[in-house]
């Protein structure tokens, strides 16, 4: 049985993903499921920590927010999220992600965030792996020139400077290394609808989807 009230946004980085799921949420009233902040919180746990238990031990210990529409991370009162997204913590949560240890500690938490409310699940294996009963899968993709500039545009209003050779470069390994790792490897699941967003604005993205979903929802 088909679940009506996942959405799954699967694709590789910078494609689009973080905003679509975030204006979905918005406009389904649906709770936001930012795997990827996970993967980085956690990665930022382990360079504490040294080990998977006490990673996991230290992140369960965070506090994080997904109802308001825009997850956040808090580390005791501070708000981490900022911090969690520089390139560094993205590196290291690429290398980590590939590891069954850390892949295990975060997927029944993942889990939990369905509930009758609905939720939008944003990562690399949300519908293949996390959520594979969800009724709407999209997989978005977009060429890389534009991936990187979009994630160039995003590091410099977060104040980080960044060459854009280097960014294209990171963006294809950080990809390549997605794909080819044996655990929740970044495909496509069978029954996703592929959207290619390199020529579509934000808004298009957004309709395309919409109508995807409705139909979807009729079809169960
Ligand atoms: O999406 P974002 O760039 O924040 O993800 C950071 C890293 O976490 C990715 O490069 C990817 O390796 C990993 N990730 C993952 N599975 C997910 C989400 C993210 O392996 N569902």
């Amino acid at each position: 049985m088909k679940n009506k009230k996942i959405i799954t946004i699967d694709g590789p980085s910078a494609s689009g993903k973080g905003l679509l799921a975030k204006e979905l949420a918005k406009q389904l009233n649906f709770i936001l499921l930012d795997s990827g902040l996970l993967y980085r919180a956690y990665s930022y746990c382990f360079e504490k920590a040294h080990n998977h238990s006490e990673a996991m031990e230290l992140f369960s210990q965070l506090k994080i927010d997904g109802v308001t529409g825009a997850m956040a991370v808090y580390e005791k009162e501070n708000n981490i999220t900022q911090l969690l997204r520089h390139e560094n913590i993205a590196k290291a949560a690429s290398k980590l992600s590939s590891l069954k240890e850390t892949r295990n500690n975060l997927i029944s938490f993942q889990r939990s965030l369905a509930s009758s409310h609905g939720l939008i699940a944003d990562g690399r294996d949300m519908g293949t792996v996390v959520f594979p009963d969800a009724a709407t899968k999209i997989f978005l993709i977009a060429d890389v020139e534009v991936r990187a500039q979009r994630r160039f545009l995003e590091l410099q209003n977060n104040d980080q400077g960044v060459n854009m050779r280097d960014l294209i470069e990171d963006i294809r390994l950080r990809d390549e290394a997605d794909r080819a790792r044996e655990i929740s490897p970044l495909v496509p699941a069978l029954d996703s609808i592929e959207v290619n967003s390199s020529l579509l604005t934000p808004h298009e993205v957004l309709n395309k989807v919409l109508e995807i979903y409705k139909e979807r929802i009729k079809e169960i």
